[in-house]
């Protein structure tokens, strides 16, 4: 058969979604499944939300506003930066996703810490960039010297994920001070801040606050997670002026829409919800670790709304167990098993699951 699509994407892995609660229900025959695989907050659209999309709506024979800016004014705002060094995008990978585009040509270099999040890869290869992988830590985190060691000559993005998805770890401002004054001036940093708001840890820094005014860094963050925004795609990134006008000149157009524009504009009016429900998802964090040390003394800290189990080659056995009691997790043959941080009640629906689970 005549080849009709680029031989290097068979080598590339899918992009795998966490399994939809219904589908699993149905296949083990309970009444219900808990979905503790893809870092969302499990307390519903925030106040105002729904009724901002219900009026949106109304107008879903229209375009949306292209700019998103209504969007950008509010974010500049409450972020403190002009309004053209914002991008909205439809989620935060997609703004990744453009941030390749507009800064790699076939061959060039993307340099990232592995394991990470697993649509780097992908966005990489979607523009024939290649990937180069640094190993996490032993302690599961970035290795910030060996990265700045990964960049050469044509090295063109680099990004450091804090807190890295799927090891909850997170790089700390001096390590980060470090690495970023090593990184050449024409290479371009992305910081994937998707977890931000889950933060506890002082030392952690803010990215656009401690290096939003340095030429070559891009903050990257997400409505999606502490937001609560993820079925509506919309994310944004904050960059130097030029930087930003690339970027946008590969939008696709039009990809924040209308409804995920109004939804964000009054999903930014709620801080202090989303900082109330940051705080019980960070409590609950740390009563999750604490228990499942007890039987997995290995895991690390995390900084983000999930914890990482590393299994290592006992992961897709201990998902398929948890999965078969009616809690889907995330697991990553060969490295761990991401488990994001739930409601109270389903996380001690997890941690019983998963005592007997890792029998
Ligand atoms: C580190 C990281 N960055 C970006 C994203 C993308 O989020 P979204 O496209 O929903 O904004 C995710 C989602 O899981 C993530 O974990």
């Amino acid at each position: 058969m005549t080849r009709l699509t680029r031989a290097d994407l068979d080598a590339l892995p899918a992009y795998v979604a966490g399994r939809n609660v219904a589908d699993v229900a149905r296949e083990l025959g309970l009444a219900e499944a808990i979905k503790l695989a893809s870092n969302e907050v499990p307390f519903g659209p925030l106040p105002g939300v729904a009724e901002a999309i219900a009026e949106a709506v109304t107008q879903s024979h229209r375009y949306p506003d292209a700019g998103s800016v209504a969007l950008r004014d509010k974010l500049a705002g409450w972020l403190d930066v002009d309004a053209d060094r914002i991008v909205t995008g439809g989620g935060s990978v997609a703004l990744a996703e453009h941030l390749v585009k507009a800064t790699c040509l076939p061959g060039d270099e993307v340099v990232y810490s592995w394991r990470s999040f697993e649509a780097y890869p992908i966005i990489a290869a979607g523009v024939g960039a290649t990937s180069v992988r640094v190993p996490n830590t032993a302690a599961h985190g970035h290795d910030l010297p060996a990265m700045a060691g990964a960049i050469t000559d044509r090295t063109r993005l680099v990004i450091v994920c804090n807190p890295n998805n799927p090891t909850g770890t997170s790089s700390r401002k001096d390590e980060l001070d470090r690495f970023l004054d090593a990184v050449p001036d024409d290479t371009l940093v992305v910081l994937d801040e998707a977890y931000r708001e889950f933060v506890t840890d002082a030392d952690v820094p803010d990215g656009l606050r401690a290096y939003g005014d340095r030429p070559n860094v891009v903050v990257l963050r997400t409505l999606s997670k502490a937001w609560g925004l993820a079925g509506l795609r919309v994310g944004y990134l904050v960059a130097q002026p030029e930087v930003a006008g690339a970027i946008r000149k590969v939008l696709t157009p039009f990809s924040t829409s209308m409804v995920a524009q109004a939804a964000a504009l009054a999903a930014l009016d709620q801080e202090a919800e989303v900082r109330r429900r940051c705080a019980i998802v960070v409590d609950e964090r740390a009563r999750v670790t604490e228990a499942i040390r007890k039987i997995f003394p290995d895991v690390p800290s995390s900084q983000s709304n999930f914890v990482w189990l590393p299994l290592g080659d006992r992961a897709a056995a201990f998902g398929a167990a948890c999965e078969q009691r009616g809690v889907i997790v995330r697991p990553f043959q060969g490295d761990g098993v991401r488990v994001t941080i739930g409601t109270p009640e389903e996380n001690d629906t997890f941690l019983a699951v998963a005592e007997k689970a890792a029998i």
